[in-house]
């Protein structure tokens, strides 16, 4: 087949600075590679491509982002894979829920066959920025933002397109402190909870700095009409065992359908394990700790993974759950899907994106 594809322009770095980065000591998100893949729209279409050196770009005070918020975002990873492979996990998943979110955001969305071609050659380039060891991984970041300046409120003509790569190891280093946030809200029906747009992560700033300020990592969001129902985990998805069944909120419209989220439920499925998308409530939760139905909570995303939760905190009072056994479901999931990134087992369902 012919590859309509435009070509990428390629602008490599004079010197990397590889060499002067301890890959061993990472923070999440403060270390960048080498390279950045831009891409403007402008005049109704996405121009030329480009992979050039990571740097700081050059923008007028008035562009439209920095007042009105238009800009959405991806997470993603790329793995060593075999022995000396590398390969992404379910960029296709992760490039068509950018394409919603570009929609609901009034954005044109990326080419997703460019938006691939765009990411394998961007970490093809940075390969030996991965590093190496269990933990090791590049979390990608794509995002695109209304680059118009301009400070009316519409949506913008121009946009720009970027991806770069942060090499990474764990997000947590211990299990997590969550609490029911039961004033504040993450996203409402008809809002944009289920896209990932930087507004959802700015709005809930503040009311995961009071959480933080009283001593828990994280906030567990509640549904926004009654603070009823369980929606998601600070930046995650959240998983609970009840009753010995795999139980997350299900998808309906204020929760991100989460890559992870959806790995883990698929790979539980079919190892046997009862799996079950459903309402969840605060009440089931927090009796279900102290009757003991409720044997184990964790959080599930790209950066984190699978993030344990060992304490959830509900009106001042601390609910302990118990400690995960290495043999428990949690870490087998979590095993489960390590092998399938890292190409130890076989990838039955194409989630594992080559790149060489
Ligand atoms: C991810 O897991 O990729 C996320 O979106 C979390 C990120 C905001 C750090």
């Amino acid at each position: 087949m012919i590859n309509t594809l435009p070509a990428i322009d390629v602008r490599r770095v004079q010197k990397s600075r590889l060499a002067a980065t301890d890959l061993h000591n990472l923070k999440f998100g403060h270390v960048f590679t080498d390279h950045m893949f831009v891409m403007d729209y402008a005049d109704g279409a996405w121009q030329q491509p480009q992979i050039m050196p990571y740097g700081d770009l050059e923008m007028s005070p008035a562009t439209l982002v920095l007042h009105y918020a238009q800009t959405i975002f991806e997470g993603m990873k790329a793995y060593r894979n075999g022995k000396d492979g590398v390969a992404l996990f379910r960029p296709q998943a992760n490039i068509a829920r950018m394409t919603r979110s570009a929609q609901r955001m009034c954005m044109p969305p990326v080419p997703e066959d460019l938006f691939l071609d765009g990411l394998k050659a961007l970490v093809a380039l940075d390969s030996a920025w991965l590093p190496d060891g269990k933990d090791g991984a590049l979390y990608i970041r794509p995002f695109m933002y209304a680059s118009d300046e301009y400070i009316g409120v519409k949506a913008s003509m121009g946009y720009r397109f970027i991806i770069l790569m942060s090499p990474v190891r764990g997000y947590y280093q211990e299990p997590l402190r969550v609490r029911l946030e039961m004033k504040y809200s993450r996203a409402f029906p008809g809002g944009t909870g289920e896209v990932k747009c930087g507004g959802n992560y700015a709005g809930g700033l503040y009311p995961s700095k009071v959480g933080q300020d009283a001593g828990y990592h994280q906030n567990l969001w509640t549904d926004a009409m009654e603070h009823k129902y369980i929606e998601e985990s600070g930046t995650m998805n959240v998983f609970f065992m009840i009753d010995g069944v795999l139980t997350t909120p299900s998808l309906d419209g204020t929760i991100l359908a989460g890559i992870t989220r959806d790995s883990i439920l698929t790979l539980a499925r079919e190892h046997g394990l009862k799996a079950e998308e459903r309402k969840v409530t605060v009440e089931e939760v927090v009796h279900g700790i102290r009757n003991g139905r409720v044997t184990a909570a964790f959080g599930a995303g790209t950066a984190a993974t699978i993030a344990p939760i060992k304490v959830i905190g509900f009106n001042g009072e601390d609910l302990e759950l118990p400690a995960l056994e290495a043999d428990s479901e949690v870490h087998h999931l979590g095993r489960m899907l390590d092998e399938v990134r890292r190409g130890v087992v076989a990838d039955m369902h194409g989630w594992v994106v080559k790149v060489h």
